[in-house]
């Protein structure tokens, strides 16, 4: 079975990474649409063109499932493709439900793009959830070029988000959600602001979802080789996406 990929860029990587451990004999293509990242401070219109764009050239792949390994995708056109392909679509939810169910007597603090937060699907599923009115949500519209960009420098992350996180006492929260999955090359960093607040994201969520809709397809799992295929749009080479999957290999991604 070939599984496809998509992200703007290289934050669809840390969802590769676990559905490499979980689904290790598919085969996987992964596109990055890095000519047009980022995409989470764009206007929707704009973002909804590059997302149909980027579908329909992983689509030539033959893929029998494609994750939208984005959450500001997925908030954006998730619906629509699923009504334009007939192939199972699997999207990003920031693991908002979670942290409120584990979250007693604290706050939950949600971290995502400006485009995702301020999408009707996020205020939706916020609303749904969130009926104690615990549930914050900040935008880190700056990460996601640091995390292109190979940024990786604790000091100059750690000035960034100490300065936005400034104006929350972080003492009230009980569990940040990273809800982007560029967000996940800075977990560690996050560990050292906020060392007692636990921090969670939807990725193993997302790829148990998939596991879960292949057992169900009318395909045969386990045909492939867990080979990884990368394209981009943008002009980067190959060398680029596994020098990042080193990064996911020191960071230890995975709870
Ligand atoms: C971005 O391109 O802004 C990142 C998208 C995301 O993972 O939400």
């Amino acid at each position: 079975m070939t599984i496809g990929f998509f992200d703007s860029g290289i934050g669809g990587l840390t969802v590769l990474k676990e559905a490499l451990q979980l689904l290790p004999q598919e085969d996987y293509v992964y596109y990055a649409d890095t000519e047009n990242v980022p995409y989470g401070t764009k206007s929707r219109e704009e973002v909804r063109q590059h997302i149909f764009n980027a579908v329909n050239f992983i689509n030539q792949y033959n893929i029998n499932a494609l994750v939208v390994a984005c959450n500001t995708a997925t908030s954006i056109a998730i619906r629509r493709l699923r009504q334009l392909y007939d192939f199972p679509i699997i999207g990003m939810e920031p693991a908002v439900k979670p942290a409120v169910n584990k979250t007693d007597d604290k706050r939950v603090l949600v971290l995502a793009t400006p485009l995702t937060i301020q999408e009707d699907k996020y205020k939706n599923l916020v609303s749904r959830i969130d009926a104690r009115h615990i549930v914050d949500s900040l935008a880190l519209p700056e990460l996601v070029n640091y995390a292109e960009n190979f940024i990786f420098n604790d000091k100059l992350i750690l000035t960034y988000l100490k300065k936005k996180l400034a104006p929350f006492d972080l003492d009230d929260y009980g569990t940040i959600v990273l809800g982007c999955t560029h967000f996940i090359y800075y977990r560690e960093i996050f560990k050292q602001l906020a060392a007692n607040i636990d921090i969670i994201d939807g990725n193993y969520g997302t790829v148990i979802h998939l596991r879960d809709v292949l057992a169900d397809s009318k395909f045969d799992l386990k045909q492939g080789s867990g080979e990884v295929r990368f394209y981009s749009s943008g002009k980067e080479e190959i060398g680029k996406y596994k020098k990042y999957m080193k990064v996911l290999n020191h960071y230890k991604i995975n709870k």
